[in-house]
């Protein structure tokens, strides 16, 4: 028996089971035509790009990328990403190009006179040390006690000027000071730290620091050898400047009591120092990347002499 009513849907006329119907729903043409034309999108997407795999390979569709890779070859390959990408920082180095072209031609008095040049290094120069310095020195420059020098003071252990500067991040560094422990004995040591203390206007006791005094500038702890007779430091050995506020190792602004100030400077004497590595970038970044980072370190970060 028909269930067909008037006006209700239309079924497509078969029967089965006596009563059971299909009903006829056609999808609207819109839906259609959308459907056949990501069909058709799809096909042609196929010819175009990468798209099937085939066996161990793919099919790579017709379009091509013509990029120059980083020895400086010119290549062209389907279409992919890696391919984009390269291409993308063609372009970005293309348009970089006039600018690090000036700041290989220009020594270091002009650029910094060249305001629009200085422009481009804090730009360039923001990206190439926050990929390569940054995990060190901070993303400012400020460092960290105990670990990385702050590059935006003007307290330098290698020197601040240009080519002190580009001679650092070329050629990398590694500060070394002996151990004291076994040199010297606790009071001697500790008499050291006064002196030092002493130097930058840190509280310290009066005798102990006379007698650290005499120490300093003895052959037996021979620490003048080093940091000088006047404890500024000596810069082709990254001696540390001891009379100024500014400390690496020695954790003295962090120190909550004079003891513990003292205790902090007794540390770095009885262990020595040999952590302070800065690695060699001459091979790994091009010398107009190394240029570019030495003016951003002496003139963005502010520190530069
Ligand atoms: C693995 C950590 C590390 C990285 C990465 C690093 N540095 Fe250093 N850098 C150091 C350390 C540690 C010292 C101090 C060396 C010492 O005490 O002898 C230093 C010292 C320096 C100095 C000398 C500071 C002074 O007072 O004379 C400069 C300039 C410098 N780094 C710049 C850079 C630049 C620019 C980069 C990026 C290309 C960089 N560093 C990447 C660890 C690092
Ligand atoms: C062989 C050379 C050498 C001798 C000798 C030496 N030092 Fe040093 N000292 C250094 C160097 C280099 C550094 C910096 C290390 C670095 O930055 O990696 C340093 C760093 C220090 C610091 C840390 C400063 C800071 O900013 O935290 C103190 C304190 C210090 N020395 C005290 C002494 C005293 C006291 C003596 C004598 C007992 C002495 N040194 C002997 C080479 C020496």
């Amino acid at each position: 028996m028909s269930q067909n009513k008037p006006n209700a849907v239309q079924t497509t006329g078969h029967v089965w089971d006596g009563d059971l119907q299909e009903y006829n729903n056609p999808l609207p043409n819109w839906w259609t035509i959308a459907f056949y034309i990501t069909i058709v999108f799809s096909i042609v997407y196929w010819f175009i790009f990468p798209a099937w795999p085939v066996g161990h390979g793919f099919t790579t569709g017709f379009d091509k990328i013509t990029y120059v890779n980083d020895k400086g070859e010119t290549k062209t390959s389907h279409w992919n990403t890696r391919a984009l990408l390269m291409k993308e920082m063609n372009e970005h180095a293309e348009q970089q190009k006039p600018y690090y072209d000036k700041l290989m031609a220009e020594p270091y008095d002009k650029i910094a006179k060249d305001q629009d040049l200085l422009n481009f290094v804090a730009s360039a120069g923001k990206t190439l040390f926050g990929d390569n310095c940054a995990a060190c020195h901070q993303s400012g420059g400020g460092g960290k006690v105990g670990y990385f020098p702050n590059l935006t003071d003007d307290d330098w252990l290698y020197g601040g000027s240009y080519d002190k500067i580009q001679e650092t991040i070329t050629n990398g560094r590694h500060g070394y000071m002996p151990p004291f422990a076994e040199v010297l004995n606790d009071t001697q040591i500790t008499d050291l730290a006064n002196y030092v203390l002493s130097l930058s206007g840190e509280p310290h006791d009066a005798a102990k620091a006379a007698a650290g005094n005499q120490l300093f500038h003895s052959d037996t702890a021979a620490c003048f050898y080093c940091h000088g007779a006047d404890a500024h430091g000596r810069q082709v050995i990254g001696s540390a400047n001891l009379t100024d506020k500014i400390w690496l190792w020695a954790n003295v602004p962090a120190a909550q009591s004079a003891e513990d100030k003292v205790a902090a400077v007794k540390k770095v004497i009885e262990g020595g120092l040999n952590k302070g590595v800065m690695p060699t970038w001459g091979g790994r970044l091009k010398p107009e990347q190394i240029k570019l980072l030495t003016v951003y370190v002496h003139d963005t970060l502010g520190g530069g002499k």
